[in-house]
């Protein structure tokens, strides 16, 4: 709990003084709009809509230990090259700062570097003729405003030092880049109170135990939300991984149960990514359920779908599901590739392999179609995928043929039931599977 004081007797209404007029603008400028500040590190250009926008603030979170201040640096040093570019640190001093920077290989760069906590000291330093163009206040937790009694890290700090910081950026007409981390106990003076105070905010993500890291976009005013750019972390710092579709399929020739290949779309981009389950039996009351990189409740959902409307039941089982490569699917177009998954664990067939799935499955079991089927589709059969199990294709009137321009073999599901049927009830399944025409004979 933190204490926030408010004053002691509040306003009321706004009174009879009277207030300035407000000046109406056009939608189209006079002048052309000041250029973005483009890095050259294309995954984060990409991410930012196009660059950095001149007055924008820009909110990159993340968990501790991910490597937010190694991106940064990597950023700061990119612009740097045609840009005046200031890193300002609260957390690091300059020696640390110089010692990632020469392990990046950028200690010949035109950063400046500076460690400051104190907002005052760091607006009155920037605000003068000179500004640079971008700035990276690494991280917004450790700012503080002296006018506040509360700690470095509380609500009340992290929100004014943002504001005040938001405020001269946009006066001056510097990119601003925060640095906030998640904090394990949840959203609590995390980047979460700062989300509608920025114009940009980027999540950068992924598991400390993989290499790979996922810089994604979930609010951005000048460009495409949910885009995504993908660097892996190496002893060099992030490096970016322009082509990531098939960095999230595990290596494997034979067939294997339980794994299924996922074609989501993450932003403008196709990728696959392999989803594993695993179903064993349990001796609980209320069995386990994990779940890596995807939602427990769409999950729950699913299982209660598979058992409702394919006789499929799964509850006295305990049931794992994890995402390869420690990715997050956030996309309902997984349903299909999820059950699949867990079809294929409880009756022991893999799926074919070279096949790839994806649909969204609603309550009553029925698959509905999911957006960029042909992107879909196309970049599987470019990594030599050929087969795919998709939502049936429904032919809406004046809308493009049902005729996929496609070599690879492709079965329409329309009912959850179907997808069930695709596995042969091999006599290891220690689930009887009824039809629904089954059930309704008795
Ligand atoms: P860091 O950028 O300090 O994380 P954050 O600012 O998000 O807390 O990066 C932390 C991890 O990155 C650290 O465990 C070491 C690793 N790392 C590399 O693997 N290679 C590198 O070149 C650098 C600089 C860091
Ligand atoms: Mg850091």
């Amino acid at each position: 709990m933190v204490e926030e004081r408010t004053p002691e007797s509040p306003p009321k209404g706004l009174g009879k003084k009277k207030g300035r007029t407000v000046e109406f603008f056009d939608l189209r400028g006079k002048d052309a709009q000041p250029p973005r500040r483009v890095s050259a590190i294309a995954e984060f250009d990409r991410v930012t809509g196009g660059g950095l926008v001149p007055g924008s603030a820009t909110l990159v979170g993340g968990d501790p230990g991910i490597g937010k201040s190694t991106l940064m640096m990597q950023v700061a040093a990119a612009l740097a090259a045609t840009h005046g570019a200031v890193y300002i640190s609260g957390e690091e001093a300059i020696d640390q700062l110089r010692l990632r920077a020469h392990r990046l290989g950028l200690d010949d760069r035109p950063v400046s570097l500076a460690a400051a906590t104190s907002v005052r000291d760091i607006v009155s330093t920037l605000d003068n003729p000179s500004t640079p163009d971008v700035v990276v206040i690494d991280s917004i937790q450790c700012m503080y405003v002296d006018s506040l009694e509360s700690a470095p890290g509380t609500v009340a700090q992290v929100r004014t030092s943002a504001q005040e910081l938001i405020h001269l950026a946009k006066r001056l007409g510097f990119a601003l880049i925060l640095v906030g981390h998640v904090t394990k106990e949840g959203a609590i003076a995390g980047p979460r109170i700062l989300e509608h105070m920025v114009d940009t905010v980027l999540y950068f993500e992924g598991d400390r135990s993989h290499h790979f890291r996922i810089l994604r976009a979930v609010k951005n005013r000048f460009g495409p939300a949910d885009e995504i750019g993908v660097f892996e972390m190496t002893e060099l710092g992030l490096i970016e991984v322009a082509n990531p579709s098939a960095l999230f399929l595990s290596e494997h020739d034979e067939d294997i149960t339980g794994a299924s290949v996922f074609a989501c779309m993450e932003g403008s981009r196709p990728m696959l990514v392999e989803i594993q389950s695993l179903i064993a039996g349990s001796a609980q009351a209320t069995p386990r359920r994990a779940v890596v990189g995807w939602d427990s409740g769409r999950l729950a959902m699913l299982m209660a779908v598979l058992d409702a409307r394919c006789g499929l039941a799964l509850s006295g089982f305990e049931v794992y599901l994890n995402i390869a490569g420690g990715l997050k699917i956030a996309e309902p177009a997984a349903d299909l590739a999820v059950a699949a998954a867990l079809i294929s664990s409880i009756t022991g067939s893999p799926v074919p392999v070279e096949t790839v799935v994806f649909g969204e499955v609603g309550l009553s079991g029925e698959v509905r179609a999911v957006s960029q089927l042909e992107a879909r589709l196309k970049e599987a059969e470019k990594l030599g995928f050929t087969r795919a199990i998709i939502p049936a294709l429904r032919a809406k009137p004046g809308l493009r043929s049902t005729k996929l321009a496609t070599k690879m073999q492709i079965t329409e599901i329309n009912h959850l039931e179907n997808l069930v049927s695709l596995f042969p009830d091999v006599n290891g399944c220690p689930v009887p599977i009824v039809s629904k025409t089954e059930r309704a004979h008795g």
